[in-house]
């Protein structure tokens, strides 16, 4: 059995020691080489209610499983002696320039995993030059990630039922400087999530969802089921449709991507209704289960977009070959979810700053052995998907 470690006092170490035991009971210093491994890290550190919401899936935690698997599918097809002496992997993404296409996807209630919670999240995206998306049910404010300095972000929206609430926290996020809404259109309820209910999840007394803070809807009450559950059934609206997405194009000029898009048909309709780009989400694997991984759902999404608007996708992503794989098959960029929290909850700002760098190192190494200098040389002729193995 491992347990945690050892070399600091025990009031350090919660959220600052990465060093395990191993089975026989010696102190070893733990090499991550992975994004992966801070899982077990995590595991270990975090209270099991903490841990079992951000790792389960809904369900059978069949697209769960699948989300990494429809990944190891894919295979590549390497081009050789190309000059690979320079990469590079700057991307665009909405006119905003970034230095690698892998951002940080909205994960919920950080600070349950790290006192510093978002504020890390946000300081090692900017770090690293990337953009960070704020979930709406952060456990720091825009504004309080905003005041962390200078940064591109993103404000991640679920639409309550309280329009009027949206509207404000849509027009604080605006004033707090963030550049795009990603709209999470895949929630109308929340998914069942078992281990949520069996640990009758709430959040922690002493945070709250810091954005609402003010409107009396930050606190999550102790239910006899997932207490998230029950809020989202309490205030989210599941009457959202297609002309919302219209209203919230009137109450702001910020870009919109719409979030949980699985399917051509709703790519078509993500654009004719005026979205900015689509991104290809089945939610972490949280909410219907047996829907595609979304590396499998990415091509018909991209296909019917037809270049109108830029696709990206979350969900499954480890490694920076899934990254390769992301863009050979039409994506603009990928999003990051479960490291980051795993990886915060292990070492904090350190951690996640670890996270980005292995996946962008790993990520410009598949570029060059796949002979590839720059986004735009990376192509499906570069993969095989297993239609075609
Ligand atoms: C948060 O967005 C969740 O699905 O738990």
């Amino acid at each position: 059995m491992r347990r945690l470690c050892c070399r600091f006092p025990l009031s350090y170490q919660p959220f600052d020691c990465p060093e395990v035991f191993s089975a026989s009971g010696t102190c070893q210093r733990m090499e991550i080489t992975n994004v992966m491994e801070y899982e077990a890290i995590a595991k270990e550190k975090l209270p099991k209610m903490v841990y079992d919401y951000y790792a389960s899936g809904a369900e059978d935690e069949w697209t769960l499983q699948e989300n990494r698997e429809a990944f190891s599918r894919i295979l590549f097809r390497p081009r050789i002696l190309i000059d690979v002496s320079k990469i590079d992997m700057a991307a665009t993404v909405l006119g905003f320039k970034i230095s690698m296409p892998i951002m940080i996807a909205p994960t919920a209630m950080q600070k349950m995993a790290h006192p510093d919670g978002e504020y890390a999240t946000a300081r090692a995206a900017s770090a690293a030059g990337t953009i960070m998306t704020l979930s709406s049910w952060a456990t720091s404010s825009v504004e309080e990630v905003a005041s962390t300095g200078p940064g591109i972000r993103f404000f991640q929206l679920y639409v309550y039922k309280d329009r009027n609430v949206v509207e404000q926290l849509v027009r604080r996020a605006e004033k707090a400087g963030f550049k795009a809404i990603a709209l999470t259109v895949d929630t109308p309820r929340l998914g069942r999530r078992e281990a949520d209910i069996k640990n009758r999840f709430t959040l922690p007394p002493f945070l709250t969802l810091k954005n609402f803070e003010g409107l009396n809807l930050g606190k999550m009450d102790k239910t006899d089921d997932s207490g998230l559950a029950s809020y989202v059934a309490g205030q989210i609206d599941r009457s959202l449709s297609w002309k919302d997405v219209k209203w919230l194009q009137s109450i702001t000029s910020l870009p919109i991507l719409v979030k949980g898009v699985l399917t051509a048909e709703d790519a078509s309709l993500a654009i004719q209704n005026g979205a900015a780009g689509i991104i290809v989400s089945n939610h972490g694997a949280r909410q219907l289960d047996y829907v595609p991984a979304t590396i499998t759902a990415l091509e018909e999404v991209v296909k019917s977009a037809q270049g109108r608007v830029p696709v990206f996708l979350d969900g499954g992503v480890r490694r920076g070959t899934d990254v390769f794989k992301a863009l050979a098959l039409g994506a603009s960029g990928v999003f990051i979810g479960r490291p980051v929290v795993f990886s915060l909850a292990a070492e904090g700002e350190v951690g996640v700053r670890k996270v980005l760098q292995m996946l962008r190192d790993e990520f410009e190494l598949t570029m060059a052995l796949s002979g590839c200098v720059s986004l735009k040389d990376i192509t499906r002729n570069h993969i095989i998907t297993s239609s075609r193995l």
